[in-house]
């Protein structure tokens, strides 16, 4: 379980400004309730923050999905990197945590679809410890799936990576974005992750690193906001595992 600097931090609302390949940036308003360790989706994480920021640079990675295309968010959490891409590339995203969080964030989705084209958004409870052996409709069903700092304990890495296997297509044009903080603590669950997406037949087709600051953890006075170096990774189904579809990109249909 991941550390606070407090046992609890209040509710907050937060309004996050994305910008976009094409148009004027996008403002994206989110309730984050008060904060414990058992729920640590009720606060926007840098990472998920910077992975938004991170869309149009990534769209030279992500096949054009079309009207038809199907994101998945697992882990939302307040659903700040979902919310953005379906306003961003006007594609349906599920977004999708574990129950407790899950009001939150729909409340989330539904507060802020001024943003987003009516029906782009849908919200579900997915524990990825659940999936192994049942076949819901999500299996097998996503062009892309994303993920914002996702690990932090050490069944994240075969959970997470158990739950990607059971919700990416079969598809030459299928993604995995996941940005993650690279935190000293949590390098062997990394480690365990890239070997793991390894496993399944999944590479990096582009990864890259950058930096930012929680701007609401250790943010009382003495703290200096500290600084966090986060990593993102796309990997793409090894292309002899998969049969081969068309590769246009996502910029190329926003
Ligand atoms: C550090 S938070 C990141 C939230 C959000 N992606 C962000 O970056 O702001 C980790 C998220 O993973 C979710 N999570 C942890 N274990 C999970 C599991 N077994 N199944 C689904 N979600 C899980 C948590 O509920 C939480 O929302």
């Amino acid at each position: 379980m991941r550390r606070l600097t407090s046992q609890a931090l209040p509710s907050m609302s937060r309004t996050f400004i994305i910008p976009t390949p094409s148009e004027d940036a996008i403002s994206i308003t989110l309730r984050e309730p008060s904060l414990t360790a058992d729920n640590l989706g009720h606060k926007t994480w840098l990472a998920s923050y910077l992975l938004a920021k991170q869309l149009p640079n990534l769209t030279r990675y992500i096949p054009a999905l079309g009207s038809g295309g199907q994101v998945i968010e697992l882990g939302a959490g307040t659903g700040l990197v979902g919310l953005a891409m379906a306003a961003m590339f006007d594609v349906h995203v599920h977004l999708t945590d574990l129950s407790a969080i899950v009001p939150n964030l729909l409340a989330n989705a539904t507060a802020d679809s001024s943003n987003i084209t009516k029906g782009n958004l849908s919200v579900g409870e997915l524990d990825w410890s659940r999936l192994s052996d049942h076949c819901g409709e999500e299996h097998h069903a996503y062009d892309v799936v994303v993920a914002a700092d996702p690990l932090y304990s050490p069944q994240h890495p075969v959970w997470l990576v158990g739950a990607i296997d059971h919700v990416l297509k079969r598809d030459a044009g299928a993604r995995v974005v996941i940005e993650l903080p690279l935190r000293e603590a949590y390098a062997p669950e990394i480690a365990e992750l890239k070997l793991r997406m390894e496993g399944l037949a999944l590479i990096i087709l582009a990864e890259g690193t950058e930096s930012g600051t929680e701007d609401w953890e250790n943010n009382h006075p003495g703290n200096e906001r500290m600084e966090v170096r986060c990593w993102w990774a796309v990997w793409q189904w090894i292309p002899s595992s998969i049969s081969p579809t068309k590769d246009n990109t996502l910029s190329e249909a926003a």
